[in-house]
């Protein structure tokens, strides 16, 4: 089976290609064309046993990747994309950061994979709270692609984590501040019966997302949204 992981540099993607690389799935990580680090993911990848693929992210070109790669049959597509504030800025994106880039971004995706009338299991990364109605531009994103996914057509896996800790390229100081205080309170809600609660806010790792990402991109079941204790 074929894993094209979109995002693969990111902290997430690239846990996922290090951990499909140690199944012997021999993944296929994409890294975009102008990236500066580019040579160093080919290293990096190239050693784990994965393969870099550069497409340039254009429906046709990628429409045309994927038919070549899933064609065969069945294998997942990860969908695991997304800026930052800080990524945005310094990349000089300008207007809604996260519809350009979260939604924009899974948009083109998608539209290239129904342009080549393949089939690949999606494996969506979102986010809790994920609600295209929701105040915050993020969460309106996230719930707006969320959708574009859903009514694709295609199987589809969608995970809705709450914080992802661990040690980044860059320091998050904020993300490490609210999983600490935000696992504690949960810890209480716990203890007094909001078990439910505690699983669907409480932070994960980076290590622990990725293999629940395998693990249910692999699994033939319907299409369906997890969260909680689900991706642990
Ligand atoms: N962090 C959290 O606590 C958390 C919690 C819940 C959900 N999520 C969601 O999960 C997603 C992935 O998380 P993460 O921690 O792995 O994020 P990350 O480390 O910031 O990685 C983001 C990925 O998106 C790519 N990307 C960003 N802007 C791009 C652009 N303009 N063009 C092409 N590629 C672009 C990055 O590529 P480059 O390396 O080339 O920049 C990287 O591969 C996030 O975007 C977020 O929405 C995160």
């Amino acid at each position: 089976m074929t894993a094209f992981v979109l995002g693969a540099t990111g902290f997430v993607g690239r846990e996922v290609v290090r951990q499909l690389c140690v199944r012997g799935a021999a993944p296929i990580a994409h890294v975009r064309p102008d990236s500066s680090k580019l040579a160093d993911w080919q290293t990096t990848f190239g050693e784990q046993g994965a393969t870099v693929d550069t497409t340039p992210w254009d429906v046709a070109q990628l429409a045309a990747r994927f038919k070549a790669l899933f064609a065969a049959g069945a294998g997942q597509l990860y969908i695991l994309i997304g800026t930052t504030r800080g990524k945005a800025k310094a990349e000089a994106v300008e207007g809604d950061i996260y519809e350009k880039i979260d939604l924009g971004l899974t948009q083109l995706a998608v539209d290239a994979v129904k342009r080549s009338e393949t089939r690949p299991r999606i494996v969506y990364l979102s986010s809790v709270g994920a609600d295209p109605k929701a105040r915050s531009a993020y969460l309106s994103a996230r719930g707006k692609a969320e959708q574009v996914v859903i009514s694709s057509g295609v199987p589809y896996v969608i995970a809705r984590p709450s914080i992802i800790t661990g040690e980044r390229d860059e320091s998050r100081i904020g993300e490490k501040t609210a999983a600490v205080v935000g696992d504690g309170l949960l810890a209480v809600a716990g203890v007094f019966g909001g078990k439910k609660l505690r699983d669907r806010f409480r932070s994960t790792t980076g290590d622990v997302l990725a293999s629940a990402l395998i693990r249910l991109g692999e699994d033939p079941a319907t299409d369906k949204i997890v969260d909680g204790a689900d991706l642990r």
